[in-house]
């Protein structure tokens, strides 16, 4: 296992109305809000109007910043950065899914950032402060209520930017399972994949002795794989969407990925299909993920192919290793599909068009990989998806 380093600071309340804790956390943080949200599915179950109760009753003033899209946007982003000057905001309160939380981190970093926005995407190092940010979460997946990740896109030159910075972290974060309830299936799905990939992204790695973080990992994948299907097909049990829920936040906070020294395969790959097609980002990842899995299985790599099999998969460990390594990658694929999931690149409407400057832009980020890829190899795992 290698050295890390490992701080979250973010204060969470996990469970049926934690958003009780709202109003207090917000006040202990100053007095004029900022409220972020999506394209109207909190007005829908009610919560937009729960929030605002809530602000009334503790006398915050609050700006809005509705419409954040999936895959949110640096126009949206710099919207959120007039609005919290103009109004010289103390706290962010971020309501939605991963996009809806990462558009309120971006702001909060920029709101103090004398140039524009989308330098702190190309640049982080740029980023020398942050407005706290308060997350409700209505949607399991991205765990960026407890990361320090955030995602942006500029369409206009299909560039979806991955920005770290300890800053990102959120400083108080609500989970009510209750309020992923109305999430669609589709997006329960993606968001199931999601969560797998940011835990599969980390347990592929030949680091040794990191006992700690494989089994976690594996620990959190089978509960993926237990409580998905039910949540897919239930959508209102709670020990389902509860479990789903915390799983996405552990996914990515760091337990499974500090000390195994990795970095992402699918995410840098997937981010340039999201950037060019603006599709779900769960669902990229789906279709990609088996592809990448068959291009690095190799003699390398089968021992932790065979370990996923069987730990995960509980393949038979006294079969043949590479049947139960492509097995394991059935598997995966299988059960994606299971959950509604598109498995080719085709069923989201893209074709090789792009394929050639995807690939350019997403090896840079691929050299720390499990299995390193240049953009050739890209190319390969893209077609290998159509
Ligand atoms: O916009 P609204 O109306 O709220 O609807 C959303 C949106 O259409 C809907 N939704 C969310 N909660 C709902 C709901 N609908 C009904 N009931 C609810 N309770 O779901 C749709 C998708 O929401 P979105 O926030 O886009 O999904 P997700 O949480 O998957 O976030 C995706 C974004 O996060 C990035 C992705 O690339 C993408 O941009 N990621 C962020 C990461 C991070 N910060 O750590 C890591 C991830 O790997 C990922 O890259
Ligand atoms: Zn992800």
């Amino acid at each position: 296992m290698d050295n890390f380093y490992f701080h979250i600071p973010t204060e969470v309340y996990f469970g049926k109305g934690q958003i009780g804790q709202l109003g207090p956390a917000v006040k202990r943080l100053g007095t004029r809000a900022l409220l972020v949200y999506g394209g109207g599915s909190i007005k829908k179950t009610g919560l937009y109007q729960t929030v605002q109760a809530i602000f009334g009753q503790n006398v915050i003033d609050c700006v809005e910043l509705g419409g954040v899209e999936p895959n949110p946007r640096i126009e949206t982003v710099r919207r959120g950065v007039s609005l919290c000057r103009q109004h010289k905001t103390d706290v962010i309160v971020a309501v939605g899914g991963g996009s809806v939380i990462d558009c309120a981190k971006v702001i909060s970093t920029a709101v103090g950032y004398d140039g524009d926005a989308w330098d702190l995407a190309l640049n982080p190092g740029l980023i020398t402060g942050a407005l706290p940010v308060i997350t409700v979460l209505t949607m399991a997946a991205t765990g960026s209520e407890m990361d320090h990740f955030a995602v942006i896109s500029d369409m206009k030159t299909n560039n979806k930017a991955g920005i770290a910075s300890q800053m990102f972290y959120p400083r108080v974060s609500i989970l009510d399972p209750e309020y992923t309830f109305t999430v669609p299936k589709e997006q329960t799905a993606a968001g199931v994949a999601d969560i797998m990939s940011h835990l599969l992204e980390n347990y592929f790695s030949f680091v040794s002795g990191a006992a700690v973080q494989r089994r976690l990992a594996e620990a959190l994948l089978k509960i993926c794989i237990q409580y998905g299907p039910i949540a897919y097909r239930e959508p209102e049990n709670y020990e389902a969407r509860a479990n789903i829920m915390w799983a996405s936040s552990l996914a990515i906070d760091g337990i499974t990925s500090r000390g195994v020294n990795v970095s992402s395969s699918a995410h840098p790959m997937e981010h340039q299909l999201s950037g060019y097609y603006d599709i779900t980002h769960g669902v990229g990842l789906a279709i990609l993920t088996p592809h990448w899995m068959r291009y690095v299985l190799s003699e390398k790599t089968l021992r932790n192919f065979v370990e996923y099999g069987v730990n995960v998969w509980g393949i038979d460990v006294g079969r043949p290793p590479m049947e139960i390594a492509n097995e394991a990658i059935q598997k995966t694929g299988d059960f994606w599909r299971s959950l509604g999931l598109p498995s080719t690149l085709h069923e989201v409407g893209i074709n090789e068009e792009h394929f050639g400057v995807m690939a350019e832009k997403a090896a840079p980020l691929l050299k720390g990989a499990f299995c390193p890829l240049a953009a050739d190899d890209v190319r390969a795992i893209f077609r290998a998806a159509l």
